[in-house]
């Protein structure tokens, strides 16, 4: 029987993980619903037998899914992933799981009463290089971490509004502050610093910060800085550096760098990791077995957790405790 899936929101990331998906075997894109229903339109006109929805219960009650992909902007979360716990069906949903910690800390409470399978879009968690690094770092003691997301700004209208992304710590940089917690721990304290230096003028109405600074402490002693901007006109360091006794780690997208006192050695990434999360998702809904997904939604709060603090540190100017 093939996995029949909805998606909840078909603009450019959704349509990322179709091209994915239409790859497997035994999986039938069945429904997409969206607030604009053009595009759902247009995504259910290019997949057979597809059906595009303008209600979401609707869509819900007579497509008969086994899993559903949520992938709206951030200010969006909260009623598509309580209906589909309500009803019990897993879902992988984007990140970031929102912009405030009310919304995903209340749908992570249900879904731990349910026991559902959950994935989130964490994507560089799935990479070679990450595997790799976990590996080189068991036999290493970590000392500091320094973590970029340096380029410009997606021009979709939500981004530039902190009230519609939460701003690029919580909807770009989370991936960053992800995997510094998938390698090296998690976080106990924040500190951060943003300004709006050049977009205000640049782009009417963006009000979000275009440069900022976070500094973290980890729970294993270790120190981190975090650093993002979306003020230039190129792109630029997007990654994560881990400095340890034996020489320093350099995660990119597109592999990974170990600079040891023997030399450098370089491992590119051939895998698609979008891919290998699709695949990690369709396994946990076809089987039930959940230890492929690298990356639930019970997981990613303590991500969120740490974005939010970093946004709450920027406002108040005092270091935050996590628990
Ligand atoms: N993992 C990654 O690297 C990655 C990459 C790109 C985007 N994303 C994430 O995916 C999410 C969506 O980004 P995008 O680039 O696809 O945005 P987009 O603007 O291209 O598409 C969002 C779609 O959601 C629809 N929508 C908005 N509110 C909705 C609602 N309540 N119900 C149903 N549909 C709704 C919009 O009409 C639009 O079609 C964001 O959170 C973003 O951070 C993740």
């Amino acid at each position: 029987m093939p996995i029949k899936l909805g998606f909840i929101g078909t603009g450019g990331i959704a349509n990322h993980h179709q091209k994915n998906l239409v790859q497997m075997k035994d999986v039938s894109l069945s429904a997409f619903y969206d607030l604009d229903i053009t595009r759902a339109s247009k995504a259910a006109s290019e997949h057979n037998g597809a059906k595009a929805f303008s209600n979401l219960d609707e869509m819900l009650d007579n497509s008969d899914l086994d899993g559903v992909y949520i992938c709206i902007p951030p200010l969006a979360h909260g009623e598509a992933e309580l209906k589909l716990v309500e009803r019990g069906i897993p879902f992988l949903v984007e990140k970031p799981l929102g912009i405030n910690r009310e919304v995903p800390v209340a749908i992570g409470g249900k879904i731990k009463e349910k026991k559902l399978i959950t994935s989130v879009g964490y994507h560089w968690r799935y990479d070679e290089s990450a595997s790799l690094a976990k590996q080189v770092l068991q036999n290493s003691k970590m000392g500091m971490a320094l973590g970029y997301w340096m380029g410009g700004m997606p021009m979709v209208p939500w981004w530039r509004v902190q009230a519609g992304s939460g701003g690029q710590f919580v909807e770009m940089t989370t991936h960053i502050v992800d995997l510094l917690r998938f390698l090296c721990g998690e976080v106990r304290e924040v500190y951060a610093a943003y300004a709006l230096q050049v977009m205000g003028e640049k782009v009417e109405g963006t009000d979000v910060p275009d440069v900022g600074t976070v500094t973290l402490k980890l729970a294993n002693g270790m120190v981190a800085t975090i650093s993002n901007a979306c003020m230039l006109p190129i792109g630029h360091h997007v990654g994560l550096d881990i400095y340890t006794d034996k020489g320093v780690l350099e995660l990119r997208s597109d592999g990974l760098n170990v600079i040891a006192s023997e030399g450098i050695t370089k491992h590119a990434n051939a895998a698609n990791p979008f891919f290998v999360e699709d695949e990690a998702f369709i396994h946990a809904v076809r089987t039930g077995d959940k230890s492929r997904i690298l990356s639930d939604y019970e997981d990613s709060l303590r991500t969120h957790d740490i974005t939010m603090a970093a946004n709450e540190s920027a406002v108040s100017g005092k270091p935050v405790i996590l628990s």
